[in-house]
Order: structure tokens, then sequence, then C-alpha cells
């Protein structure tokens, strides 16, 4: 049998209740066969100093050593100001350094975000795609996951309760799953 796929997933989030937070835990229980989430969590990653790069904290190292060796990436964004949060960005601009050594490169990735507002983080979502471009990495289209009104889909301990929600999160991972294996088939 193959080894399963592994997809990092990282929240953009640092608040403890945090829906993107939780949201990415429902994925890691949405997996579909023959793939497994694994999370990073940004907690204590330092703000990315250009000076350090060649000289990354461990923190740096282990997200850049997590993300190379998994097959596919999955972000999980809430949207702050119209825009990707800081911790999320940063995190992204940590491990695309030193110049040539990004360790987003050519990897497959899915966006998915929650928030309490009603546009569903699409904001900070097409942000995000478009550093997708430059990092040349290889998003997943659709379905796109945006889930508005984040605080009646999760119930007090954080589970995602909302069916639909659910639903949709499968088959972006099913995509996600689909999309890194004609990937992984055309570069051989
Ligand atoms: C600094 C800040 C900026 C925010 N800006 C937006 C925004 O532009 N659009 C939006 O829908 N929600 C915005 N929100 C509300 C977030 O959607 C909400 O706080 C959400 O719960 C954050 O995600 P989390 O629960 O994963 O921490 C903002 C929240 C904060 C703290």
């Amino acid at each position: 049998m193959n080894d399963p796929l592994v997809i990092l997933g990282i929240a953009g989030s640092l608040r403890k209740e945090s829906f993107n937070r939780s949201l990415l835990r429902a994925a890691v229980e949405l997996a579909p066969e023959g793939a497994r989430i694994e999370t990073f969590e940004l907690d204590g990653l330092p703000l990315f100093n250009q000076d350090e790069e060649q000289n990354p904290h461990p923190k740096v190292a282990e997200l850049k050593q997590r993300a190379r060796s998994a097959d596919a990436i999955l972000f999980v964004t809430p949207e702050y100001n119209y825009s990707i949060p800081g911790v999320l960005k940063n995190a992204i601009d940590c491990a695309s350094r030193p110049y040539g050594d990004s360790a987003w490169n050519g990897k497959p990735v899915a966006i998915m975000g929650a928030t309490i507002g009603t546009l569903g983080t699409s904001r900070a979502q097409y942000h995000l795609r478009q550093t997708f471009v430059f990092l040349n990495m290889y998003p997943v289209n659709q379905p796109e996951v945006m889930v508005s009104n984040a605080q009646d889909r999760f119930d007090q301990e954080g589970r995602l309760t909302d069916e639909t929600t659910k639903k949709l999160i499968q088959q972006l991972l099913a995509e996600l799953v689909n999309w890194t294996k004609r990937l992984q088939q055309s570069a051989h």
C-alpha cells in the first residue's frame, strides 16, 4: 500500500479559541482515505528579519523542514482588515527565504477560512492566492471554502457542527489530494 499523502495544515491565528484553528481541527478529522493532515502551530515563530535569514531561528527551520517534507499545504486563514493576518504572512515570508531556498516552491496548496463576518475571509483568501504566484505554489481553485458567521457553525468546544461546511471541507481535501497526485505524476 502507498504511504498516505501528508498535508501540512497551518492556521493563521494564535487565539486559543480561534475559529480557524477549530476549522483546521475539523479538517484533520475529515481527511480523506490515503491522506493525513499534520498541523504546525505558529506560536513562538519570530518576526522575519532579513539579517537572520542565513541563520534561522529553530522554529523557522522546523517550519521549513515540515513544509518541505509535506506533499501539500493547507492554509486556514482569518481575515484581518480585509487581508492576510500578519502572523500567517510572517510565517510565509520566513519559510520563503533566503532567496532561492523557499520551502513553498512547487507545493500544491489549498485554502479555507472562517470569519464572524459575512464574506467568509474571501478578501484574505484572494490576497493569499496572489502570493502563490511569486511563491510558485499550485493552488486548488475550487471549491472555495469561505465560512461566514463562524460563531453559528461551531459548538462551545470548538467542534464544527455545520454539515454543509463539513461537506465543503471534504470536497476541498479530495481535490487537494487529486491535484497533488496529478502534479506528482507529471513530475516523474
Ligand atoms: C485585527 C482584526 C481585524 C479583523 N478584520 C476583519 C476583516 O477584515 N474581515 C472580517 O470578516 N473579519 C475581520 N475580523 C474579525 C475576525 O473575522 C474574527 O475575529 C475571527 O474570529 C478571527 O479568526 P479566529 O477566530 O480564527 O481568531 C478582524 C478581527 C481582528 C482581530
